[in-house]
């Protein structure tokens, strides 16, 4: 197993560019990520020294209100993106595209990368699917902006999917070894495999050059990445098995609005500190 960097390392690198990916693959030092779609949670984690925060469109689910990723706009993702990118020093922000602004062709798909890296400040961009991709990746990595692909259950296609399915069991593996050669031949500097067997995962990273960020692919990635509010204990509804919960959020947050809604009713709040004389 490789070492893992302290912190104190971690910290050294002041600004993580793609090629802070790239070595972290070399190296064997693995790249940590969260969601974030939001000022003060980008604070957080870019102090705290998590390598990438991406602007997913699992903001429908956690911010906007919606059931799936699959009514997120671009215009709903770009005022997140801004905030996430303007609040970090360190860490590399990756803008997520949304379902029906890359599908259509190679040409709509680059119109909406420098979208994003124009009017957000992102420094990469993230899309869905292997082969079928592979020509989008392409033309925008040509066009001088770095993609993350994203491989394995890819949410944009749920409904074609069948749902939440495991990808990459059985023959399926050998479909996920062709899209990950797929993204990194078209030139993406890291790949996402999202809720394939370990093993599968464990395979396509043996087989590729660029970095894999796992995200329900067990230990043999390259990188880890989870949606904040899902590690954080803040979301609600079905968490996905692979999630570890590092903290109840929830509970906290609902413990001091019950307090407060308390102290507001005895008028134990405000206090004398708390009010101008
Ligand atoms: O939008 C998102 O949060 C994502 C990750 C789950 C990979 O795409």
């Amino acid at each position: 197993m490789p070492e893992q960097s302290s912190p104190a390392e971690t910290a050294v690198i002041k600004r993580v560019r793609t090629r802070h990916f790239q070595n972290a693959k070399e190296t064997g030092i693995l790249i940590t990520g969260l969601t974030s779609y939001d000022q003060l949670s980008a604070q957080i984690f870019d102090e705290a020294g998590i390598d990438f925060l991406l602007v997913g469109d699992s903001a429908g689910n956690n911010v906007l209100g919606y059931d799936t990723t699959l009514p997120v706009t671009v215009d709903d993702l770009i005022p997140l993106a801004r905030a996430v990118a303007g609040a970090v020093k360190r860490a590399f922000v990756v803008a997520d595209m949304p379902f029906g602004s890359y599908e259509n062709s190679a040409e709509e798909a680059l119109n909406t990368a420098v979208r994003f890296m124009k009017e957000t400040g992102a420094h990469a961009v993230k899309l869905e699917g292997g082969v079928r991709s592979a020509d989008k990746i392409r033309r925008i990595v040509d066009a001088g902006i770095p993609v993350m692909a994203h491989i394995g259950f890819t949410p944009q296609s749920e409904h074609g999917l069948g749902g939440h399915i495991i990808q990459g069991r059985g023959e399926g593996e050998e479909q996920l070894v062709a899209d990950a050669l797929a993204v990194e031949e078209a030139g993406a500097f890291a790949v996402v495999l999202e809720m394939v067997p370990a093993v599968a995962a464990k395979r396509v990273t043996e087989a590729l050059r660029i970095p894999t960020i796992g995200v329900g692919a067990g230990p043999d990635v390259d990188g880890q990445l989870l949606v904040w509010t899902d590690f954080a204990g803040f979301s609600t509804g079905r968490i996905p098995k692979f999630v570890k919960q590092y903290a109840d959020l929830r509970g906290a947050l609902t413990t001091a609005v019950l307090q407060y809604r308390e102290e507001v009713a005895d008028r134990s709040y405000p206090g004398p500190e708390h009010s101008y004389d």
